[in-house]
């Protein structure tokens, strides 16, 4: 069982699209562990992309994601990690495959409608950034079983 963290960008949520991103990830079969919109600080979105400080988008990314409000998930499952990045699809929308998040909603590479961890250790680590064990919420799905 994986854990990832996924974020609605500001520009999604702008143009009112959590609906349509959340349901992809329940039609898959990847359960909701935690959820909630917030104004993310400027020192938290340092942490989250610290990975990327010095890079030529590192800046103009902080800003966007410091733009607005985002919708922060916690979703849980076999292969989340991976899963939810097929879902989401390549970082610029000319190069993700057809039927992906990117490639069915975004235009740019900068506004690109959503983040997805990329490995275990960034799930641990973006997670804890966002939200405190208190938020998890841990339940057993029926259905979970057919998945
Ligand atoms: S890298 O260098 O390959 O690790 O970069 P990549 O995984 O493609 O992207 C890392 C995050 O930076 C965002 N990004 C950008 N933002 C603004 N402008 C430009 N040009 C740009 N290029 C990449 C990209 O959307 C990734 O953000 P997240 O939120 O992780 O998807």
């Amino acid at each position: 069982m994986e854990r990832t963290f996924l974020m609605i960008k500001p520009d999604a949520i702008e143009r009112g699209l959590i609906g349509e991103i959340v349901k992809r990830f329940e039609r898959k079969g990847l359960q909701l562990t935690a959820a909630k919109l917030l104004q993310v600080s400027r020192e938290q979105a340092e942490r989250h992309y610290e990975e990327h400080a010095g890079k030529d988008f590192y800046e103009p990314l902080v800003e966007f994601v410091t733009s607005g409000p985002v919708f922060a998930m916690v979703w849980q499952g076999d292969r989340a990690i991976g899963l939810s990045r097929s879902l989401i699809g390549k970082t610029d929308a000319l190069e993700a495959a057809p039927g992906t998040i990117r490639a069915d909603f975004a235009v740019h590479t900068r506004l690109n409608l959503i983040h997805g961890s990329d490995s275990p250790e960034s799930a641990e680590r973006e997670i804890a950034n966002f939200f405190t064990p208190e938020e998890m919420v841990n339940y057993t799905k029926s259905v979970q079983k057919w998945i």
